[in-house]
């Protein structure tokens, strides 16, 4: 049963979905690093894709840019395609003086300025946070493979133009590590429909220096990140 943004049919999708922004970067991971891969969505240029990653059964699919977005994508696959595990890689902004480029993140939790927790009128503010299996299963796979990896706390923001200049100062304080613009409507929607969310970020430049990561390097720091991601997918 398609959904209006989604034409793959009941079985096309794996139980475990790494979901970067871009859906050409998906293309990418496909293309690259899975094998007999088959297309599962086109719809809006959201490419989809499932393959296998030694041995194992895996889809890879764009979620897009901001919370609406991924929140749509993630909801349909969680509700709709019996997906158990969402995996966002992606790129973030170091807000942390000890965060330098190149760095990977993941998101224990995710703090926001968006309203996106509204719709479940809670009485109170919530703290989206990872599923805890997949974080330490994220870590151990970092530990394993020699790759640093920094676990705190993210920011997902609703701007990445923002107007009010001492936004990022003020999350610093609270020993924000990273700014991105998903992982916080994923890390509700997954607990809503009980099920599971992980966000793995390479820091693709820094708020408060300036650094950006140049683009031939793009690749490596990236390919760090795709490995733990792979490695945890079950
Ligand atoms: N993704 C990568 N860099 C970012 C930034 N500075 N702000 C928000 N999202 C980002």
């Amino acid at each position: 049963m398609a959904t209006p943004h989604n034409a793959a049919k009941p079985g096309d999708i794996a139980k475990t979905v790494l979901m970067p922004g871009d859906p050409l970067r998906a293309k990418y991971i496909a293309d690259n690093f899975l094998e007999d891969v088959t297309c599962f969505n086109t719809v809006r240029n959201m490419f989809g894709y499932t393959g296998t990653y030694k041995g194992k059964r895996v889809s890879v699919m764009g979620g897009g840019m901001g919370m609406p977005s991924i929140g749509i994508y993630s909801y349909e696959l969680y509700h709709f395609y019996d997906v158990e595990s969402i995996i966002r890689i992606g790129s973030a902004g170091g807000i942390g003086d000890d965060i330098k480029v190149r760095d990977v993140v993941i998101g224990m939790g995710a703090s926001t300025d968006s309203n996106y927790a509204e719709q479940y009128k809670l009485p109170g503010t919530y703290a989206p946070i990872a599923d805890f299996s997949l974080l330490r299963k994220a870590v151990e796979a970092a530990e394993e493979k020699n790759i640093k990896v920094v676990v705190g706390n993210i920011l997902s923001s609703d701007h990445f133009y923002n107007d009010y200049e001492k936004t990022n100062e003020l999350w610093k304080k609270m020993n924000i590590a990273a700014v991105e613009m998903e992982a916080a409507a994923l890390y509700m929607i997954a607990a809503r429909a009980n099920k599971k969310a992980l966000c793995i970020l390479t820091v693709s430049d820094h708020v408060f220096t300036g650094e950006a990561l140049p683009a031939e390097e793009r690749q490596t720091s990236f390919r760090e990140m795709m490995e733990i991601a792979l490695e945890i997918a079950d």
